[in-house]
């Protein structure tokens, strides 16, 4: 695929995954719009980097998804990639989560996509080409305990990515399911600050299960390496440049391994391996 001068829009390129792709992408002579709320990070990027245009936007804010979209459906150069990467997590068993802030995540990570994507597919069904890559996460084929709406919305993800990808393959357009396994990025001190002090509200009853599945998972990291963002964002230009890419690529710490058990196992094995993992198998309160 040519790729001098077209543009690919990247969300959530003010830091982590997104912006290590905005950076490739521009390196690979895309012009870059990067989007995200934190336009001093988007306006210092793009004075270290050629090719990047820093737009803000709020994607929990319907009306400023709208404004968003409306300037992307106007381009006079139409996006011909599309970075569907902006995201976040929420954490907390099912009864700590408010159904408020688990509306606003399904905003930014489903329906924000949704709505992006549309602003986009004009223009690509009038070239007849064009990439779309929408982060997933290896939660979008199973759920960690403490994790579910976070797992929804990526759930969301894959069956949306799932079906765009046979509707749009007669215009020649491409879509892509990229599946993290743990990235280090900015991304769990978001969702600690976006959670709150969740030890604070839970019923004591649910003390030993945060506790405990806390020490099963903190025990599955001892001694190993969480790589870096570049990992991914490798990933994406691989296949944005790709004449075939794949449907799904994963990488990350534990995606093989958690993936390739989600793909193996049944659901009462899967269970049991999970619930093995995060330290919960035994306990009864
Ligand atoms: N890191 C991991 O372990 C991991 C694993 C699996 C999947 N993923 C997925 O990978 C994607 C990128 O995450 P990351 O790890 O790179 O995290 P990150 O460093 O926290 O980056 C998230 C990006 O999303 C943007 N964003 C969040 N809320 C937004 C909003 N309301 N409006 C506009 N932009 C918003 C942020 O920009 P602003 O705050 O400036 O708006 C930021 O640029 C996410 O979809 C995530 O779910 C990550």
């Amino acid at each position: 695929m040519g790729k001098a001068g077209q543009v690919a829009l990247v969300t959530g390129a003010s830091s982590g995954i997104g912006r290590e792709t905005a950076i490739m992408l521009a390196e690979k002579g895309f012009q870059v719009l990067a989007a995200a709320r934190r336009m001093d990070r988007l306006t210092e990027l793009a004075g270290q980097v050629e090719g990047i245009t820093p737009i803000d936007v709020d994607l929990s804010d319907p009306d400023d998804l709208e404004k968003f979209c409306q300037h992307i459906s106007g381009l006079s150069e139409p996006v011909s990639v599309l970075i569907n990467n902006a995201g976040y997590s929420l954490r907390g068993v099912l009864e700590d989560v408010a159904i408020e802030a688990a509306k606003r995540m399904f905003q930014v990570n489903v329906f924000a996509l949704m709505r992006v994507t549309q602003a986009c597919l004009p223009g690509m069904r009038k070239m007849r080409g064009g990439t779309i890559v929408n982060l997933s996460s290896m939660a979008g084929k199973f759920a960690f305990p403490g994790s579910g709406p976070y797992a929804a919305t990526k759930h969301a993800v894959e069956a949306i990515t799932d079906a765009l990808r046979i509707e749009i393959r007669p215009f020649g357009i491409r879509v892509v399911a990229i599946r993290p396994g743990f990235i280090a990025t900015e991304f769990n001190d978001v969702a600690t600050t976006e959670t709150g002090d969740l030890f604070a509200r839970t019923d004591p009853d649910y003390k030993p299960v945060y506790e405990t599945s806390g020490k099963g998972i903190g025990s599955m990291f001892a001694g190993v390496t969480v790589p870096g963002p570049e990992l991914i964002a490798n990933i994406i230009v691989e296949a944005v440049l790709s004449d075939s890419p794949k449907a799904v690529y994963h990488a990350g710490l534990f995606s093989e391994e958690f993936l390739e058990n989600r793909a193996k196992l049944d659901d009462e094995g899967f269970d049991a391996y999970l619930s093995e993992k995060t330290g919960l198998k035994d306990l009864k309160l």
